[in-house]
């Protein structure tokens, strides 16, 4: 696929993704449409193998704004693509209502997962998702979501900010940056904009490169509470695996530890048998894992496609593939 530039956001990986996931006809999910790149990809490549007329894509976004772009960048694939506004965490639920109103079975043939946020949300001031720019402290993808980030900041107590910016930030100077929060909520009431949080933290990081590399955990920390990321990623890949048909797969990208750690471990432990206790000897397990790993290691993108699109040097693709439970000799 060519690289082209979208000025809303790049897909990444997209030429990996369409070679892993699009491999007959079905239905495909795209859990985060964001501005519709890659399900705009996807739907490109079921019309040029010849399966449009048998597939449906379902694409799900919690904001309101990128399905605005994404309806948009859609036209004219309207039969066979459903977009839904709702939280991947729901895939089961989402599938189960949208094959039902098409008359489909839902059974799943592929499933993205494209995580974090947007170019277009981190470039939009009034987002709050960027230390770059000022703007209210809000992050949430979904606007109609209670909690924001200037209800963490100006209300937990410094331990819990502290706790939250050491496990969701891998921050070492979490306690300092903690109490600063502290205490100039003290002094001045509260912390009012992206601007003035992302003085305090300059104001209690190391110099250089490393200012900028606490900003970006502090930030990340916040964004991950905000949304409760981690919480939804993990039911999305329980849930998805179930929605998936035989030789079904999962493709998910990544873009820091945290998210890749939850997804290798819940791959690795969907992939695992059942041996029962140790030293029984069975000759069969219990249980047979229920996918196998496609990607042995994560995939990482081209340096061709990092010189066009930088958001594309930290992602990490992991694919997996629903195991035959018919014991067909190809699944194991
Ligand atoms: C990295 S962007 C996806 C970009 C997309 N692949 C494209 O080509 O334009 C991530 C998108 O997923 C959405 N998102 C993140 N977490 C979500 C969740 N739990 N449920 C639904 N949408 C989510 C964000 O709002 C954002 O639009």
């Amino acid at each position: 696929m060519a690289l082209t530039r979208d000025t809303f956001h790049d897909p990444v990986l997209a030429t990996e993704i369409l070679a892993f996931l699009v491999r007959k006809p079905g239905i495909y999910v795209d859990g985060t449409l964001g501005g519709g790149g890659h399900s705009l990809a996807m739907l490109r490549a079921l019309v040029d193998a010849g399966f449009f007329d048998g597939s449906l894509l379902i694409g799900i976004d919690q904001d309101d704004a990128a399905l605005r772009e994404a309806t948009a960048k859609l036209k004219g694939y309207e039969t066979r693509a459903v977009l839904v506004k709702g939280n991947f965490a729901d895939i089961g639920r989402i599938v189960a209502r949208v094959s039902s109103e098409k008359g489909l079975e839902p059974k799943v043939a592929g499933i993205l997962l494209d995580l974090g946020v947007s170019s277009f949300q981190i470039d939009t001031a009034d987002r709050g998702f960027s230390y770059m720019r000022e703007g209210p402290l809000d992050m949430r993808m979904d606007s109609c979501a209670a909690v924001t980030a200037s209800d963490i900041v100006n209300t937990y107590e410094e331990r819990e900010l502290a706790k939250l910016f050491y496990i969701y930030g891998e921050e070492p100077r979490s306690r300092s940056i903690a109490r600063a929060i502290v205490a100039y909520r003290q002094k001045n009431g509260l912390v009012g904009s992206t601007k003035e949080l992302a003085d305090i933290i300059r104001g209690n990081a190391h110099g250089g490169e490393r200012v900028i590399k606490t900003l970006s955990r502090v930030f990340q920390a916040l964004r991950i509470e905000v949304n409760a990321e981690l919480d939804v990623l993990r039911r999305a890949l329980y849930d998805g695996i179930d929605c998936l048909d035989e030789h079904g797969r999962m493709a998910v990208i990544t873009y820091h530890s945290l998210e890749d750690r939850i997804v290798k471990r819940v791959f690795a432990e969907k992939a695992r048998s059942d041996w029962g206790p140790k030293g029984v000897g069975l000759r069969e397990p219990l249980a047979w894992g229920s996918v196998l790993s496609v990607t042995r290691k994560p995939l990482m993108a081209t340096p061709q496609e990092i010189a066009v699109n930088s958001r594309a040097r930290s992602a990490k693709l992991r694919v997996i593939e629903k195991i035959c439970q018919g014991g067909c000799s190809g699944c194991r």
